[in-house]
């Protein structure tokens, strides 16, 4: 049977740095995100006992290097004793840069493998499946706010609010569009083993979740701009300071950052962040979107503007 399903990438507004267990793939912390709307990724899933091997296409072209990491999903959702499946993936923004397309192409790829595969899993079940496979996709099996908890041997992963429920605004600035140098996986293992900082990262980690989640459940932008910064700041502090450095940033991510301040200082409700690559992701309230959009479009190295809201998590598709 052949299966479709649809996900959107999720920004991480406390962040996933680090992780517990390699293996597994278990985060050393808990991270709250927001799902987007606009940006998207399919998934069509087919199993077939006609196939001897399982064949992944990206936006039409032939993609072996990530095979393994979807066949190793694949056996996660549906057994390792599976049929071989073709897997066909379309995106409509650019992959590998930062914009946590691993995170809706894993989480696109659960969903309708389960479907296919007629398997029985709640939703909880094929986060974790697609959190073995990136610790951030996980969350985009949600809508809206969603937090993710690690647990003893698992993690666990709730909505707590709707996007419906405060319709903030992200707005993207494309600053670079070569897939990264050091992949995030790498860059995590990399902070843990040679970061000063790594440590003081993943104590602090609590503190900044309880001021998140208490922003989001009082709409207190104010709060969740300060908490969301300070965090973002912090994993980019672990990256520089490792050994060698990973500095995901380049000038136009730097002048975004000073552009973002300027218009808060102004009076716009918006606030940075930025994962492992070069785009800064404004987050502000619908009445700021258009003057940040405006504004950050027009500082020198930005390549293109993306615009979305908040949405639902991933679901089938037909
Ligand atoms: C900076 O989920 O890509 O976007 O589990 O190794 O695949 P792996 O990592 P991944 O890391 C995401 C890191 C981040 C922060 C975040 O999304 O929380």
């Amino acid at each position: 049977m052949r299966a479709t399903a649809r996900a959107q990438p999720n920004i991480a507004l406390v962040k996933y740095w680090g992780k517990r267990d390699v293996s597994r793939n278990l985060p050393a912390v808990g991270s709250l995100s927001i799902t987007l709307d606009s940006l998207w990724t399919e998934m069509s899933v087919e199993f077939s006992p006609s196939l001897e091997a399982d064949e992944l296409s990206v936006n039409g072209e032939s993609l072996p290097a990530w095979l393994p990491r979807v066949a190793a999903c694949l056996d996660g959702v549906a057994g390792e004793g599976r049929q071989r499946a073709r897997i066909e993936s379309r995106y409509n923004f650019p992959a590998e840069a930062g914009l946590a397309s691993s995170a809706s192409a894993f989480a696109a790829l659960v969903v309708a493998a389960s479907a296919a595969a007629e398997v029985d899993a709640t939703t909880e079940d094929l986060a974790r499946i697609a959190g073995r496979a990136s610790g951030s996709a996980a969350r985009s099996l949600y809508d809206g706010y969603v937090e993710l908890t690690p647990r003893a041997n698992d993690i666990s992963v709730e909505t707590i609010a709707a996007a419906d429920d405060w319709p903030l605004m992200v707005v993207a600035a494309v600053t670079g569009e070569a897939p990264k140098a050091v992949s995030s996986t790498e860059a995590m293992l990399r902070s843990a083993n040679t970061s000063p900082f790594y440590e003081r990262w993943v104590d602090e980690q609590g503190a900044d979740l309880d001021v998140a989640r208490d922003a989001v459940r009082h709409r207190d932008f104010a709060a969740l701009a300060d908490v969301s910064e300070h965090n973002c700041l912090k994993m980019h502090s672990v990256t520089w300071t490792s050994r060698p450095p990973i500095a995901y940033w380049n000038q136009a991510t730097v002048a975004c950052m000073a552009r973002v301040r300027e218009l808060r200082a102004g009076g716009e409700a918006v606030f940075f962040t930025i994962d492992a690559g070069p785009q800064v992701k404004a987050v502000c309230l619908p009445e700021s979107a258009a003057t940040v959009e405006e504004q950050l479009g027009s500082v020198p190295g930005v390549l293109r503007m993306l615009r979305s809201g908040l949405g639902a998590g991933a679901r089938l598709r037909d």
